[in-house]
């Protein structure tokens, strides 16, 4: 199959064995974040010969993989995440799934994979989403969270660029990714490991990104705090991006600041998404490096007011209190603040159609 196959050549497999309506709607009322998972899953191939080939629709079933398989050893992985949702119309649409394609194909170059056809990516998840759409939950902030990914798949013990990739597509029905009632997060700032440092892959979006982010991640929740903050690999100095999130700052002044993307933070397509609707809301968002110190000198000084994560998972999510070793500071009032909480409603509205978007983010399935 040439490497540009087309995108109408997925093949439907439909699972022998999908979950009883009756099981499902039970999964569906109250799914949290990632355990919940449709019937079905998009699967494509890559080999040297062939390029891309075999892309289909299949029963979602457990992989069986040779130990020798390359990505168990060297973590050759990339992957993404974007949310299908139903829309006041009772349409289906992706958000902005070619930005999300984009960023996919960047990590593919970077990890040294091949890179998938931004029309494969996007068909990809609609075929998947239109043979699972019974799995949107009708809950609050329900939507169905697409995961597309890809693995080396050779099996090879050498240290190259794999000869075969299997990419594939998952869908879990998700509600909100913190558990419980929203609230605003608490985070706790890693002065020992940092994410990311210059030349290395902080900007894709790699397994191995994560992986190295635990760590961190597991101390900010030993210290009793939601997400980890990590800041930059040189200085120790600079806010760089939470565990899996970007990070917005909010000022008294109402203009808003986030770390500028420099190699080390992932491109967010959330973050992005924010930045134009801040600025078309007329505020100024700068993309500008902000020292940890700073943080706490602007939130005890009232100058800094409000501060959000944000990504596809986490939307956007407020932050209340921030520890940095033995002191915590404050953001505001501690709660959610008002300018985060109506960019966050201006996004969803945007995602489920009640309000207009930029041309083209969202895109009906
Ligand atoms: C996402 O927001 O889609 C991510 O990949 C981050 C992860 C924390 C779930």
């Amino acid at each position: 199959m040439p490497a540009d196959l087309a995108a109408a050549a997925f093949e439907f497999e439909p699972s022998p064995a999908p979950l009883d309506v009756a099981a499902r709607g039970e999964r569906l009322l109250d799914p949290g974040f990632g355990r919940v998972f449709t019937d079905h899953m998009a699967s494509i191939r890559w080999s040297e010969d062939k390029g891309w080939h075999k892309a289909r629709i299949v029963a979602r079933a457990p992989l069986t993989m040779d130990p020798s398989t390359a990505v168990l050893h060297y973590a050759q992985e990339i992957f993404e995440g974007l949310k299908a949702y139903r829309l006041a119309d009772d349409r289906f649409a992706l958000f902005r799934a070619d930005a999300n394609a984009r960023r996919f194909q960047n990590s593919a170059r970077r990890l040294a994979m091949p890179e998938l056809p931004e029309d494969l990516f996007v068909e990809s998840c609609r075929a998947l989403v239109r043979a699972d759409r019974d799995w949107m939950p009708e809950i609050e902030g329900g939507s169905i969270y697409l995961r597309p990914f890809m693995i080396a798949s050779e099996v090879f013990l050498g240290v190259k660029p794999s000869a075969e990739y299997h990419y594939m597509v998952i869908a879990s029905a998700v509600g909100a990714y913190w558990k419980g009632p929203p609230r605003a997060v608490s985070l706790w700032i890693s002065r020992e490991h940092s994410r990311a440092a210059a030349g290395g892959t902080g900007a894709a979006k790699c397994g191995g990104n994560y992986a190295a982010s635990l760590l961190a991640q597991a101390e900010a929740i030993k210290r009793g705090c939601d997400q980890v903050v990590f800041l930059d690999a040189v200085e120790r100095r600079w806010v760089e991006e939470l565990g899996g999130m970007n990070i917005f700052f909010v000022f008294a002044d109402g203009t808003l600041r986030t770390p500028p993307l420099t190699g080390t933070i992932l491109p967010g397509i959330t973050r992005d998404s924010l930045i134009t609707l801040a600025r078309d809301m007329g505020l100024t968002v700068t993309e500008a490096p902000y020292a940890a110190d700073q943080w706490r000198a602007d939130a005890e000084s009232g100058k800094l007011v409000e501060s959000f994560a944000c990504g596809t998972a986490a939307v956007v999510t407020p932050i209340g209190q921030v520890t940095d070793g033995d002191a915590t500071f404050t953001i505001g009032g501690g709660g959610p603040g008002q300018l985060t909480m109506s960019l966050r409603s201006a996004l969803e509205a945007i995602q489920r159609g009640t309000a207009k978007g930029p041309e083209g983010w969202v895109q009906p399935i």
